[in-house]
């Protein structure tokens, strides 16, 4: 059966298009709203004379069957590739070498590539945030922070990080209070680049005792055609909720100082360099909802927070939802 009435989709990450797909290849109509101005959210990538930077997700990794086949398809489609960085690992004060077989993929210009192909003319209202779900007699409506409505919808996806979609799912509480339990941690991002190409072999870092937790060479993924040698940096969550209303200068000060200390090798001053505060970067712990659903009401919440949280949980959480609103319809 066909909905009479579009689908209406909060959020243009990766959930939220796995589930717009499901549902426009199941024949139905959706409408997708974001209040960013481009879809990706934390897959998103920042323009800068450097290129195009991943100041969120940095690869991701296929476990599911599911999600293998959908990559390989990517793969096969030019979207994504896989990148296979010298690995290291900074751990009581050394660095050391830490090759691995796992395969890692990233996004084929751009982290945000993929997204922007799954969403394709998918009809999309961008720099529109929805500030309230209500349903009416028989239908569910939207209301934006200019004030418009939006809607009838004969079902919404709630498809943001979880603080965000509690305040959305308000007239469901027993869905708003299940996402009110997720408490999300930040993460601080703190880009750089260099005119000269720093004398390190090193392409991906896990660091232990740090205030960073993670850093890359930007421009050694495939596909990243940069003049400058670009770093991304990525704070601890502990670190990052400690220093979580400091400067962006500041913020970049610390953890250039934190990278100059570990990397092994002469750090000149950047050309230039960006810090992002990732407010709700992944959720503390992982669940196993799959997708949160009031299937009488028709209203679902996806998310990397309703599995793990990674790129991987977040379209598996979409499919989820597409798939129990489709029971639903039958
Ligand atoms: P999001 O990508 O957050 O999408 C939600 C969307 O909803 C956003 O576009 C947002 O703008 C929109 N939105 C929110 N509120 C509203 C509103 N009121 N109205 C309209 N729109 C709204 N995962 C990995 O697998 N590997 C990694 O290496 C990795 N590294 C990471 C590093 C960082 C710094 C961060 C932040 C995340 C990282 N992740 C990584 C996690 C991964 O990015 C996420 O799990 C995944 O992208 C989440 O997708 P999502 O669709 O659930 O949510
Ligand atoms: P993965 O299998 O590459 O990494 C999982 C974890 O295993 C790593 O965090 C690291 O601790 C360890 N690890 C893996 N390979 C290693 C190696 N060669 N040497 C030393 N340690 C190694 O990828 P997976 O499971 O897909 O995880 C995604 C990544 O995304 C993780 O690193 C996670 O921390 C990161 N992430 C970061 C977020 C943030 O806000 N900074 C949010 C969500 C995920």
């Amino acid at each position: 059966m066909t909905a009479l009435h579009p689908i209406a989709i909060i959020g243009t990450g990766i959930a939220g298009l796995s589930a717009a797909q499901a549902l426009h290849a199941a024949g139905h109509s959706v409408q997708l709203f974001d209040k960013s101005r481009g879809s990706g959210g934390r897959m998103a990538s920042k323009r800068s004379d450097g290129g195009a930077l991943d100041l969120g997700a940095q690869y991701f990794t296929a476990r599911d069957r599911r999600f293998v086949e959908v990559v390989q398809q990517w793969q096969a489609r030019g979207w994504v590739a896989e990148w296979t960085p010298s690995l290291y690992n900074f751990k009581n004060g050394q660095l050391s070498a830490s090759p691995d077989e796992q395969v890692r993929w990233v996004g084929s210009p751009r982290m945000s590539a993929i997204t922007r192909a799954m969403l394709g003319a998918l009809p999309v209202h961008f720099s529109c945030r929805i500030t309230e779900v209500f349903r009416g007699e028989q239908h569910w409506h939207l209301q934006d922070a200019e004030g418009n409505s939006h809607g009838p919808f004969s079902h919404v996806i709630v498809a943001t990080p979880a603080p965000q979609a509690t305040t959305l799912l308000s007239s469901v509480p027993k869905l708003a209070g299940a996402a009110a339990s997720v408490a999300m941690d930040p993460t601080w991002a703190v880009a750089l680049a260099f005119d000269t190409p720093l004398e390190s072999k090193v392409e991906g870092c896990f660091v232990q005792d740090s205030p960073l937790d993670w850093l890359a060479r930007n421009r050694s993924k495939p596909g990243r055609d940069s003049q400058l040698d670009t770093w991304v940096l990525h704070a601890t969550s502990q670190w990052t909720k400690q220093n979580l209303d400091m400067s962006k200068e500041d913020v970049t000060e610390h953890l250039l100082g934190a990278f100059a200390e570990l990397i092994g090798c002469t750090v000149p001053a950047p050309t230039f360099s960006l810090a992002h505060r990732w407010l709700y970067a992944r959720p503390a712990s992982a669940h196993q909802w799959g997708v949160l659903a009031d299937a009488d009401l028709g209203i679902y919440a996806c998310g990397d927070w309703c599995l793990s949280g990674r790129v991987e949980g977040a379209w598996l959480s979409g499919q989820e939802a597409a798939r129990r609103l489709l029971e639903n319809l039958q």
